[in-house]
């Protein structure tokens, strides 16, 4: 993602997420994680308290009308799902739809003593947009094309490290591709792309469908006893 975010807990163990741009002129806010009573602008000194308010700014003493809601930190909705935190850029994206949804199928899951296994995990930074790794992952060309099935089926960790790998440079290479101005779209293998068109049509008819499932979702549940083992952080708006 592109947009500099900055994720914030305050001592009562609010927590909050935060466009880490500076409302002076831009600069960013955080640029390092650790603990700070406040976020300092390293430009030209802007002071923000953890709730994102503007507390001080060097030389506006005589600027008018300083400040403004708006020269605080712009916040984000955040919402907590067992030990998991959602947020979306949008106030208009329906989190509580989608979390609804993922609720109702794996919700019955002891999410609250899920604990992270660190020897079992590893991080990979794939330059790429989401959905292009998801149409790598759902799509049947693959295995004719990319990965050596034979190797696939051993299942050791080197082996699914490489194919890690393998899919990365897949997804980087397409987002590239994509990017060109001779490029539109592609049509769909009959035999191989059904996943990777069903997904494609789940992305086109996303906003209708959401609408519909909030409707139905509204009838069955009033806001306030809405089925989420978790509710919205206190002051993730
Ligand atoms: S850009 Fe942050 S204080 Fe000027």
């Amino acid at each position: 993602m592109a947009e500099p975010l900055v994720l914030v807990k305050d001592k009562e163990g609010t927590i909050r997420y935060f466009s880490n741009v500076c409302t002076h002129r831009g600069n960013l806010v955080v640029n390092d994680p650790g603990r700070v009573r406040a976020l300092i602008c390293s430009y030209h000194g802007r002071r923000f308290d953890l709730d994102g308010s503007l507390i001080t700014m060097p030389e506006f003493q005589d600027a008018e009308n300083f400040p403004r809601p708006c020269d605080g930190l712009h916040e984000f909705p955040l919402l907590k799902w067992g030990p998991f935190l959602f947020a979306g850029l949008s106030a208009h994206f329906p989190m509580n739809s989608i979390i609804g949804q993922m609720n109702d199928r794996v919700g019955f899951l002891p999410l609250d003593q899920f604990k992270k296994e660190e020897s079992h995990s590893k991080d990979y930074i794939v330059n790429a947009h989401w959905a292009l790794y998801c149409d790598n992952y759902l799509e049947g060309f693959l295995h004719t094309y990319v990965y050596d099935e034979s190797k696939l089926n051993n299942g050791t960790g080197a082996v699914i490290d490489k194919v890690e790998r393998e899919d990365e440079w897949v997804a980087e290479g397409v987002q590239r591709g994509i990017r060109s101005a001779f490029y539109s779209s592609g049509r769909f293998s009959p035999t191989r792309e059904q996943g990777v068109h069903q997904f494609h049509q789940l992305l086109v008819n996303k906003p209708l469908k959401q609408d519909r499932n909030d409707q139905k979702r509204k009838k069955k549940h009033s806001e306030n006893d809405f089925p989420l083992t978790s509710q919205p952080l206190p002051g993730g708006t």
